[in-house]
C-alpha cells in the first residue's frame, strides 16, 4: 500500500511544493540519467511524478513526447498550473501504478520515490507487471529509492529500503532474466528543511527476451 489517493491529495494540498521533504528545485541525477538514455523523439513518462520539475527541464529541452503518471490529481493540478500552456503537449495520467494498464509503451521510465512505498509483495508484483506492460524491449527504467542507509519513512509512511544490489535481486525476482543493471549511485537528497536523506539511484535496461 503506498498511503492511498486521499493521503497524497492532502498531502499536496496542505503545503506548497517546495516544502515537501522530497523537493528538488532542480532534479539533477534525474536529468543526469534521463538526459543519458533518452532521445528526443522517444516517449518518455515519469512514474508518481508527484509535483516534480523534472519534466519542466525535459519540455524546455525539446524532449517528449512525455507523459506524468500520479496517483494523487491534487500533485498534477500543482504541475499543471506551474507549466500552464506549456503543459498542454503532457499526457497528464491519474493512476495507481500498482493497477495501470497502459495503452502504448515508452523508451525511459523514471520513478523517484514510489517503488519505495510497495511493502507488499502483491504490490510490487502489480508495478512489475505495469513496467513490463509499459517499458519497449531495449527501454530503460530509472528507479530511485530510498537507500539501505535511508529513512525508515518517507511521508510518514513506511518503505523498503534498498541497497542497489538489492533492488536488483528484487527486480529479478519480479521479473527473472528481464532487466540488466547499466549503473547505480548513491545519492544523498537534502531537503527542504536541511535533513539528509540516503537515496540510490538504479538504471536498469529490458532485455529483448
Ligand atoms: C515521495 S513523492 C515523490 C514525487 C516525485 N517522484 C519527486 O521525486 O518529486 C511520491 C509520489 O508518489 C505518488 N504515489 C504514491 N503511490 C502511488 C501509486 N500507487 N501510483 C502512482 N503514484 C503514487 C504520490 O502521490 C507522490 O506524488
Amino acid at each position: 500500500m503506498t498511503g492511498g489517493q486521499k493521503h497524497w491529495d492532502d498531502v499536496y494540498g496542505a503545503r506548497s511544493e517546495d516544502e515537501l521533504t522530497w523537493f528538488e528545485a532542480t532534479p539533477a541525477l534525474s536529468l543526469e540519467l534521463v538526459r543519458a538514455h533518452l532521445h528526443p523523439g522517444d516517449p518518455f513518462i515519469d512514474i508518481g511524478a508527484g509535483a516534480s520539475r523534472l519534466v519542466d527541464v525535459l519540455l524546455g529541452e525539446g524532449f517528449g513526447p512525455l507523459t506524468v503518471l500520479d496517483l494523487s490529481g491534487a500533485a498534477l493540478a500543482v504541475s499543471r498550473q506551474r507549466l500552464g500552456a506549456r503543459g498542454e503537449s503532457i499526457a497528464w495520467i491519474e493512476a495507481d501504478i500498482t493497477t495501470w494498464e497502459p495503452d502504448r509503451t515508452y523508451a525511459v521510465w523514471h520513478d523517484r520515490a514510489v517503488f519505495h512505498f510497495l511493502t507488499a509483495a502483491e504490490d510490487r508484483a502489480g508495478y512489475a507487471r505495469t513496467l513490463s506492460a509499459a517499458l519497449r524491449p531495449g527501454g530503460i527504467a530509472i528507479i530511485a529509492t530510498f537507500a539501505d542507509d535511508g529513512p525508515e519513512k518517507c511521508s510518514g509512511l513506511p518503505v523498503v529500503r534498498y541497497a542497489p544490489e538489492a533492488l536488483a535481486q528484487e527486480l529479478d525476482r519480479l521479473l527473472p532474466g528481464r532487466y540488466e543493471t547499466l549503473d547505480a549511485r548513491r545519492h544523498m537528497h537534502i531537503t527542504p528543511k536541511g535533513n539528509r536523506q540516503s537515496f540510490q539511484y538504479s538504471v536498469f535496461r529490458k532485455t529483448d527476451r
